[in-house]
């Protein structure tokens, strides 16, 4: 996947799906979807030629630094540091190697200058194996995009709703919905897009606002709570996996938050068997997960 593929999909108008992943096992479920690379000497005409689209895997796959919450019990992501940020870039990295890899920018790492931020985004390449750096903001990271743009660092942007001024914004709240906010997440869009950055995550605005930012601007925009009018759709995967069974349906999560599973739920059933399969002494079973003495001489001595 490349910046040149995510441009086709949006012109095709094809859905470009991004999913996060914090660790290896989390990057391996993404892998595992992916379709299988094209046999060498056939072309790529006759996957597109025929009826039904060429099967896709995640197109991006985003190391957010919403694990500060999902995979470190984070209150917020303002404490993820970007040390710990690069030990999980490297792991999912490992773990998943055909989608695009994206990782955000932590909160702080590039704040107090333009020369923060390209050290901080150079890491996230080198030692973290990504492809390119999510930085959340509008015209006040405008001369930080211009620049990565400028070193080869391609830069995905966020605005509406971006989580790391969550405490400025006075809590996680839809963007946009007065004349005024809508105005300026539509700003903020067309200022990180005239900076260079190759797409733009829209986090919780209004879907109609979403839809009309999506067909005014020349990048992809991927929503999270923004619609389905978005260029793409991204969710953080335990999340839609429902890791945390106290999040979603009737849970505290956000409305924009669908569960495809309940790996939580499935987990701590495990978990509750395990204990009592041990406490009752069913598990292990002898022959079954128990190892036999093959010397005859050896198990009679033992008797
Ligand atoms: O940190 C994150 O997971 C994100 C996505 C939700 C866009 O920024
Ligand atoms: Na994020």
């Amino acid at each position: 996947r490349t910046i040149m593929d995510f441009n086709n999909l949006k012109k095709k108008k094809v859905p470009i799906t991004m999913l996060t992943a914090h660790d290896y096992p989390s990057a391996r479920f993404i892998e595992s979807i992916a379709p299988p690379a094209p046999a060498p000497g056939s072309s790529p005409a006759s996957a597109g030629s025929s009826t039904s689209p060429a099967p896709r895997g995640i197109d991006i796959a985003l190391v957010g630094d919403s694990l500060a919450m999902v995979a470190c019990g984070y209150p917020s992501t303002n404490y993820l540091t970007l040390d710990e940020m690069l030990y999980h870039c490297r792991s999912v990295a490992r773990g998943c190697t055909t989608s695009f890899l994206v990782a955000d920018l932590p909160f702080g790492s590039f704040s107090a200058s333009v020369e923060d931020g390209v050290r901080a985004a150079v890491r996230l390449i080198q030692e973290g194996h990504m492809d390119a750096v999510k930085i959340e903001g509008g015209p006040e990271i405008v001369p930080l995009v211009r620049r990565l743009t400028e070193v080869g660092i391609p830069v995905m942007a966020h605005v509406g709703l971006t989580p790391q001024r969550q405490a400025a914004l006075s809590g996680y709240r839809v963007q946009g919905k007065t004349v005024s906010s809508a105005v300026k997440v539509w700003e903020d869009a067309r200022a990180v897009q005239d900076a260079g950055a190759f797409a733009v995550v829209l986090e919780a605005v209004p879907s109609k606002l979403a839809a009309w930012v999506t067909e005014r601007l020349r990048i992809p925009t991927i929503g999270i709570g923004a619609g389905a009018g978005c260029d793409g759709q991204v969710l953080v995967q335990s999340d839609m996996l429902g890791v945390d069974s106290d999040l979603g349906a009737g849970g505290k999560g956000p409305r924009f938050l669908k569960k495809y599973a309940d790996v939580g739920e499935r987990a701590r059933e495990a978990v509750r068997s395990y204990v009592d399969e041990v406490r009752r002494r069913v598990f292990p079973t002898e022959g079954e997960h128990t190892y036999p003495i093959e010397d005859k001489a050896w198990e009679g001595f033992l008797e």
